[in-house]
């Protein structure tokens, strides 16, 4: 069969008798293809560079600021896998760690067991965090912390680790590839009941407790590997690896 020229050619309308319209560019953030647009995210970001919501913390990071300008001093953001099947929840910066590295369990004595287990788990690239750029990368896994910034003595006020815990819950409400919510230490394990609007009091805290946040993520909890708790051996190397190597499991990694 001969093709007609085009100008013979019926012209494709639509029932109505009209043109179909051209597909509109997909508005920013929607599927190339269906136009849909991701459910709006929590309104607080999980994570705001500039936050200075407690006034007693944002004094505290101006004063470290001055006292060592070449610290990262700011709100410590989370580090690792954009779509990890582990989060783990730490506490809050180190004033020699994390908050001069910029990155959460890195340059002081807190992340040392932390990234070991997790290297011998297969979960990190190298055993020992150095920098925020030492090119270190962390597989399944994410780690944030239920206080962003550095606390005087290490101790953030019940105010501040409520004020902070709105970008916990938008972390949590985001990453939708979470099956295991690590808690290193108690205030990490409320702060994630906070964050999910659940009881403290159905959910206590022990080392190695699993409890089921929904029918799909699981809070697993730790003690916290701190110097205190790794030198005085509340927490061992060994109770450490197997209570990692448990999420692992129950993550399905
Ligand atoms: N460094 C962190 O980033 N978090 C902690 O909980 C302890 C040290």
């Amino acid at each position: 069969m001969t093709e007609r020229p085009k100008s013979e050619r019926p012209k494709f309308v639509t029932p109505k008798g009209r043109p179909p319209a051209r597909r509109k560019p997909a508005a920013a953030g929607a599927d190339l293809f269906t136009g849909v647009r991701p459910p709006a995210s929590p309104k607080t970001p999980y994570y705001d560079p500039g936050c200075t919501q407690c006034p007693r913390l944002a004094e505290f990071l101006t004063e470290t600021h001055h006292a060592h300008p070449d610290y990262f001093a700011r709100p410590v953001p989370s580090f690792g896998a954009a779509a990890p099947k582990i989060l783990i929840v730490g506490l809050a910066p180190g004033m020699h760690g994390a908050n001069r590295t910029g990155r959460p369990f890195t340059g002081d004595y807190a992340g040392v067991l932390l990234y070991e287990t997790l290297h011998e788990l297969g979960l990190a690239t190298v055993p020992e965090s150095v920098s925020a750029d030492d090119g270190l990368e962390l597989r399944h896994v994410r780690i944030t912390n239920a206080v962003k910034c550095v606390p005087p003595e290490n101790k953030p006020l019940p105010d501040e680790i409520r004020q902070c815990n709105a970008y916990l819950k938008s972390e949590l409400a985001e990453l939708k590839s979470v099956r295991v919510v690590f808690a290193l230490g108690r205030i990490a394990h409320d702060g994630v009941l906070t964050a999910e609007g659940l009881k403290r009091s159905r959910f206590g805290f022990a080392h190695g407790a699993e409890h089921a946040l929904d029918y799909k993520r699981v809070l697993v909890d730790s003690y916290h590997c701190s110097r205190y708790n790794t030198s005085t051996r509340v927490l061992t190397p060994e109770m450490f690896k197997k209570v990692m190597a448990r999420a692992c499991e129950i993550a399905g990694i």
